[in-house]
């Protein structure tokens, strides 16, 4: 696919359901009591794979169409052992957290996932999960995973590294076990998880550092209602803040403030941003965001701040590269364990294109120029958050981008080069069909 650079990006915009709530709402849902009616559903190849490893399980769920689900749960034991393995495909989130649920559930269960997932950390979760228990066998601290479930005991777990699905994957065992479980995490991630276990009727006691949950003998969740994905406004937020005279207002979005790192970078940068009709979409904290283009300089980013903002660091590269100065992102390691080697792909893709981006031990430092990147080839690596990524440099490049493995956006945002046409027109070449 050829990405070709665009005067600038105007209009209105709306992205699909949140895909961290989406796994989320679909793996409680299938443990709760009764019917749950789940409404902005972010439909993906990630959350297409949770629904079907919860229908392996014996869940039903009937799609509604226009992006409602009814998830029809079978409460805290109802789980069947599948024959097969069940299939959580590119989806970390998907195998941490049905981790989590499957520890408490009598059964052997395997979960395998594609090259990339079989590749990333698992013994992240499968140590907490032994501790309060579980018998989980890694394959050299990879996947397939085989998790034999079992009564649990409640554990009081420090995060070792800033993970929402460990923390996650602790917290939906623990809902299931015997007392009450304790992660502590020294630096805050995502809470989709605490809000939606605590909307269910969980007992969940929040603290600064910590969060605990108590075994809930029923959940019940009935109706979720999902607001737009930041991570996936983020591509055209960025492209807004960098190609001149461009104005984006992306409607429905999720500001929780777990999730709004990239939006309080931007403004430190420097960015021309608003926030409209702010309100509460589904327990999670929404709003219009609005980003109108402005001189950006560089910043730094610190390891506390890297939760709140880790899947658009790679984005923010993009935007730093426009920036007049340094940037410096400290604390991100953790993005050499997600689908790709995200710190050596941003460093090495964002080179070939004409940026100025360099590896450190635990981040990337960018040195800016405010001009437009040069282009060229950029490869996606099938990772759907680079295909997002070469497709904003593309824009607002000089000479436009050949993307290589672009369909790999679909992994969280299927339509995202429609969307990108339709606020960009002129941007998007399909290579003709052979
Ligand atoms: C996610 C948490 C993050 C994020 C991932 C989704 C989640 O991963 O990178 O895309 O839904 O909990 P970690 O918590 O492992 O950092």
């Amino acid at each position: 696919m050829r990405i070709e650079p665009v005067p600038a990006l105007v209009g209105h915009l709306a992205v699909p359901g949140d895909k961290s709530i989406s796994h989320r709402a679909v793996l409680i849902a299938a443990i709760c009591e009764g019917e749950t009616t789940i409404s902005g559903f972010g439909r993906s190849a990630d959350t297409e794979a949770t629904i079907a490893a919860v229908r392996v399980l014996g869940v039903d769920v009937v799609d509604e169409g226009d992006d409602v689900l009814r998830v029809g749960g079978v409460g805290s034991r109802g789980l069947r052992v599948p024959e097969a393995p069940i299939d959580c495909a590119n989806a970390g989130t998907l195998m941490r957290l049905l981790a989590g649920i499957l520890a408490a559930q009598v059964g052997r269960f395997e979960l395998v996932g594609d090259d990339s997932l079989s590749a990333r950390p698992m013994e992240r979760i499968a140590e907490p999960l032994r501790r309060m228990g579980a018998n989980v066998e890694t394959t050299e601290g990879h996947a397939p995973l085989v998790v034999h479930g079992t009564a649990l005991h409640a554990i009081d777990y420090e995060l070792p590294v800033a993970s929402a699905q460990v923390k996650s994957a602790v917290l939906l065992a623990g809902v299931q076990s015997e007392g009450r479980t304790t992660v502590v995490e020294p630096i805050a991630t995502r809470d989709h998880t605490e809000r939606l276990l605590e909307r269910a009727g969980a007992r969940v006691t929040r603290r600064p550092t910590s969060v605990s949950v108590e075994r809930a003998e029923t959940l019940r969740l009935e109706e979720v209602e999902i607001p737009g994905d930041i991570s996936s406004a983020a591509p055209f937020l960025v492209a807004a803040a960098i190609v001149p005279g461009s104005s984006l207002t992306v409607h429905g979005v999720g500001l929780n403030p777990r999730r709004t790192g990239l939006l309080d970078v931007l403004e430190r940068m420097g960015a021309r941003l608003a926030i409209y009709n702010r309100r509460s979409i589904g327990g999670e904290p929404a709003g219009d965001v609005e980003v109108s283009t402005s001189d950006l300089v560089g910043a730094t980013i610190s390891a506390h701040e890297v939760p709140a903002l880790v899947d658009e660091l790679p984005l923010l590269a993009v935007a730093a590269s426009h920036a007049r100065g340094e940037t410096v992102v400290r604390g991100a390691s953790e993005l050499r364990a997600k689908e790709t080697d995200r710190l050596e792909a941003i460093v090495e893709e964002l080179r070939r294109i004409g940026g100025h981006v360099r590896a450190t031990p635990d981040g990337f430092r960018v040195r800016g120029v405010p001009a437009r990147l040069r282009g060229g080839i950029v490869d996606s690596r099938g990772d759907h958050r680079l295909a997002m990524v070469g497709a904003v440099a593309g824009v607002a490049s000089r000479d436009g981008v050949e993307l290589r493995g672009a369909d790999a956006a679909a992994v969280s945002f299927p339509g995202f080069y429609d969307v990108l046409e339709q606020i960009a027109p002129g941007a998007v070449h399909y290579p003709p069909a052979s």
